[in-house]
């Protein structure tokens, strides 16, 4: 079912891993994918596969681990063929695995530059657009990750970006521009590493579900991938 058709999707870090999957899996239901990662060798793989659907791509290299790079991306972003309908804030790192007690300000100050400073400056620059067309729709890539004290910068970060996507969907209660955050599952993709349980295709068809929500869905909610398995792909 071409349920996208004509809409224009926004996926950070599709270069590989999560991200690939949700470009390729929102491309299948007919939408246009503006493709991210840091290189533009990094996007080869994704663009490939892409072609076969029949959709439209557009392409955003850079960096968010700083403030001119997220810059650079939004604007490459915003000078696709139609505006950002939907945004997936999927690209973000791990922590090094350390005491809590160990953990330096720079470090602190990494992870959340790529985690949350930029996944707002993102919202900020697209999520204005949805309101004026009414329509959007905004899924943030959180993490179910236990109290783990030794990896708490990555998490903190994510419950920052739990809190924040919460406070954006009150900002849109009662207009057609829905935020979520979803938790895709411990996936083995280079920042899940080799021993998690899931195999990386396993975050579809769930991925999509907040992507796919008719006006008046949820909005500020929790998604678990995971819990959507018995889906149709
Ligand atoms: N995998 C899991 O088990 C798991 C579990 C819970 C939540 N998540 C979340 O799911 C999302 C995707 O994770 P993943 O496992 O697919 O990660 P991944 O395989 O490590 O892929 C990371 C993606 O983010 C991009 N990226 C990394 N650092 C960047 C930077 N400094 N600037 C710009 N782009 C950058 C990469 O681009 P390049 O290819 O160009 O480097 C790549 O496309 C993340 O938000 C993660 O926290 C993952």
């Amino acid at each position: 079912m071409k349920l996208l058709e004509n809409k224009w999707a926004f996926v950070t870090g599709s270069s590989r891993g999560i991200g690939q999957q949700i470009a390729w899996g929102l491309a299948e239901r007919g939408c246009n994918i503006i493709v991210h990662g840091r290189e533009p060798k990094n996007l080869e793989a994704t663009l490939a596969r892409l072609k076969t659907f029949n959709v439209q791509t557009h392409i955003a290299t850079g960096e968010l681990s700083t403030s001119a790079g997220v810059a650079q991306i939004i604007t490459q972003a915003m000078a696709a063929p139609g505006p950002v309908d939907i945004l997936y804030n999927n690209a973000a790192v791990q922590t090094k695995y350390q005491s809590i007690f160990a953990v330096d300000q720079a470090e602190w100050d990494r992870v959340f530059q790529i985690n949350v400073w930029a996944l707002i400056a993102l919202c900020q620059a697209f999520a204005p657009g949805m309101r004026e067309r009414g329509y959007g729709r905004i899924i943030n890539l959180t993490s179910g990750i236990a109290d783990q004290p030794n990896l708490a910068v990555y998490s903190v970060s994510k419950a920052a970006v739990d809190k924040f996507s919460r406070d954006l969907a009150a900002e849109f209660k009662g207009e057609n521009v829905l935020v979520n955050f979803l938790d895709p599952g411990w996936l083995q993709t280079d920042l899940g590493g080799p021993n998690a349980p899931g195999n990386v295709e396993s975050v579809l068809p769930g991925a999509l579900v907040p992507a796919l929500f008719e006006k008046g869905g949820p909005s500020g909610r929790f998604y678990g991938a995971q819990d959507y398995k018995d889906l149709e792909r």
